[in-house]
């Protein structure tokens, strides 16, 4: 699952101490595995290798610049979904000709810098990003390439906020409309419509609505070429999940051999957006016990990691398994489930310091007595974790630390409170 392990009564990162980057780089901090990642993306590369496909890993899972160049001499791509993500992609040297652009809401100035960059495919979500595109194409005299996302109206079984292949949700277009689409954009254009997109949801921890939707969009393209479009090229997106508790997420060959089959013959070039199953469970969050308080039968543990480092469970309810550093008593966990009640613990809320009711990482969880000064660490936190962080009550952001065997470095530096005002000193 990853390499956050317990070892004589306390947490490690591969074979640093987390406590050590704790004491050097103060808290709250996200800690990042390299090994962790590199096994994640060789699972993906090797269960489609079959069909060579371009992994594009979704950059706005986690964003970090070293990441990203990590991923890169991997073999990695890249899929981003503003110019920002660009600019992180190209910085990094990324081939511009493997990076796909997705987003419902492309500006002008986006996709200029995109086309001038030579980037691979736009992954266009509506007639008018169409006509936008073909006009920048045009006025530019440079080639652009799209992938048509289609809207599969396929549920892919997950929180209702992060489902986008249902028919209600903003993203793509229905199957009947995207026949319309290729007879109005299909020929003749600056921009060449020749491939098709699905990204149905995340995280999916189904195969079936993978099965589902992939044949659904290869049907639709037999459809289309027998109409006489070329198209050469099927994106089916991200959303393969990542452990927040045990083994929930399917392994990614189980994802493959799934799809492969629907694809072998189709003489498409494969392509995938991973992001969380590459860096769900590649980082932790810790944080520091400022207080502890009861109210009632309730205790609340009051650390320095809050909403602002972790949104995810105020944002949608998410779990993110929470344990000390350093247990008291030696209770190690035996797994990361929700369900998890050992003697000799309490029943606690992990809250931050964040004047919201909504701000805790962790709700009503049994968990060993923590007392001030006490480390705790938010497992599975690699991914839509820093990338979401904000500075509400003027916090600065934390700093990024990525672990190699038994060393780590600083791979973001802390925000000071001078950073949080120098943009407004105007
Ligand atoms: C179009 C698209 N591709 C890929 C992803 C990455 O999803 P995940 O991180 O679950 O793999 C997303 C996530 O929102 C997305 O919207």
């Amino acid at each position: 699952m990853d390499h956050f392990n317990y070892r004589e009564g306390q947490l490690y990162c591969e074979d640093v101490p987390l406590e050590r980057i704790a004491d050097e780089c103060g808290t709250p901090t996200y800690v990042y595995s390299r090994q962790t990642f590199t096994d994640h993306f060789t699972r993906i590369r090797d269960a489609f290798a079959e069909l060579s496909p371009i992994i594009c890993y979704s950059i706005k899972s986690c964003h970090n610049l070293s990441i990203l160049s990590m991923l890169k001499d991997l073999g990695s791509s890249f899929d981003v979904v503003s110019g920002g993500e660009l600019k992180r992609a190209l910085e990094i040297g990324a081939d511009a000709s493997k990076i796909v652009f997705a987003g419902v809401g492309k500006t002008e100035e986006e996709i200029t810098h995109a086309i001038d960059s030579g980037i691979g495919w736009f992954n266009v979500e509506s007639e008018q990003e169409l006509e936008h595109i073909d006009r920048i194409a045009g006025q530019l005299g440079k080639p652009a390439t799209a992938a048509l996302r289609v809207n599969p109206d396929v549920d892919p079984q997950t929180h209702r906020y992060t489902t986008t292949g249902k028919k209600e949700t903003k993203f793509g277009v229905d199957m009947e409309r995207a026949r319309r689409v290729f007879k109005e954009f299909g020929r003749d254009r600056h921009v060449k419509l020749t491939a098709i997109h699905i990204h149905i949801g995340s995280p999916v921890n189904k195969i079936e609505p993978y099965v589902a939707s992939t044949t659904k969009a290869v049907d639709l393209i037999q459809s289309l070429r027998n109409d006489g479009f070329e198209i050469n090229a099927l994106n089916i997106g991200g959303g393969f999940g990542a452990n927040y508790e045990k083994d929930e997420a399917p392994p990614a060959k189980a994802y493959a051999e799934a799809v492969i089959p629907i694809l072998r013959d189709t003489n498409l070039q494969l392509l995938l957006e991973p992001g969380r199953s590459i860096s769900g469970n590649a980082g932790v969050l810790i944080g520091r016990c400022i207080y502890t308080k009861s109210s009632g039968d309730k205790q609340f543990l009051i650390s320095d990691a809050s909403m602002t480092e972790l949104l995810r469970p105020a944002l949608y309810e998410a779990y993110h398994f929470v344990w000390p550093v350093k247990p008291a008593g030696g209770l190690i966990p035996p797994h990361r489930g929700h369900d998890l009640k050992l003697d000799g613990t309490l029943l606690m809320d992990v809250v931050g310091p964040v004047c919201e009711s909504g701000d805790f990482i962790a709700k009503d969880r049994w968990l060993p007595p923590v007392e001030r000064g006490d480390l705790i660490a938010a497992f599975t936190s690699g991914a839509y974790a820093s990338v979401m962080a904000s500075h509400y009550n003027s916090r600065p952001q934390a700093p990024e630390v990525l672990v190699e065997g038994n060393t780590f470095r600083v791979v973001r530096n802390r925000e000071t409170y001078d950073d949080l005002v120098t943009a407004e000193r105007v």
